[in-house]
């Protein structure tokens, strides 16, 4: 049975009072699914998150994190230092990432082994631009994409990776994949590992889909077969929507 995750991805937003206002919000909502909630805040709040949700059942995780353990790398995190401070799970490859701060597939190969190697768990990010939908070539470029990041791993590397299909035209735009077209990605994806490492892993790991996730349309996406929750970014930010969006299933 795979697990239902719903994660708030804040990017870079709240200062440290706008994050316990919005951590003391969240801890009065009300969860009625199984689904495992995380929420990813900006570095500067782990610390405070943390010693706020220490004994709830919401898991606070990193939104980035470099591939080398430490050395001459200016305003970067490492994997033993997120682990330092009690962080299990670490969201890599977002298209923000990938299209700012020039992440390559090579890159977040790396990154993801040093994930693995310090036992975190990773969401794995990744999704097609509009013009590569338009051409109807986002079945290919996804392909690459993970292939390139992950298909060097073992199969037993898959029960520390959940995937997240964020197509690029749908993030922070209001325009959502239909819940059709979400659907027709995950089962794509999940034939894509189920083709290397077989029916048990494909079947086993979470497929989260993120891209203008709102409560109106969270129930339908995560009605999908293959969809097994939601990586949200700006509904995240509101702790009644947050919920709205965790209580979908
Ligand atoms: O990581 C999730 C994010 O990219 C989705 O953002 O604002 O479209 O929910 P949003």
């Amino acid at each position: 049975m795979r697990k239902h995750i719903v994660a708030g991805n804040w990017k870079m937003n709240n200062d440290l009072p706008q994050s316990e206002l919005l951590i003391t919000d969240l801890l009065k909502q009300n969860q009625t699914s199984d689904a495992e909630v995380m929420i990813a805040p900006t570095f500067t709040n782990l610390w405070q998150a943390f010693e706020s949700l220490r004994q709830e059942s919401i898991e606070v995780i990193a939104q980035n994190m470099h591939f080398a353990e430490n050395g001459a790398y200016t305003g970067e995190i490492s994997a033993s230092m997120l682990k330092s401070i009690g962080v299990k799970t670490v969201i890599l490859g977002h298209s923000e990432r990938r299209a700012y701060f020039n992440e390559t597939d090579e890159s977040l190969a790396k990154k993801v082994d040093a994930a693995l190697a310090n036992d975190m768990r990773t969401i794995f990010c990744f999704g097609e631009e509009l013009q590569d939908r338009k051409s109807e070539n986002h079945e290919a470029v996804v392909e690459s994409q993970i292939k390139n990041a992950l298909f060097h791993l073992e199969a037993d590397a898959f029960k520390n990776i959940v995937l997240a299909y964020e197509p690029v035209w749908a993030i922070g735009t209001g325009e959502t994949a239909s819940p059709e077209q979400a659907q027709d990605m995950h089962a794509f994806i999940r034939k894509t590992l189920a083709d290397k490492y077989g029916n048990d892993v494909a079947d086993s790991v979470s497929i989260l889909y993120g891209g203008s996730v709102k409560p109106g349309n969270a129930k339908e996406i995560f009605g999908k077969p293959d969809v097994d929750g939601g990586l949200i970014g700006g509904a995240a930010l509101n702790a009644e929507d947050f919920y709205a969006i965790v209580n979908a299933f």
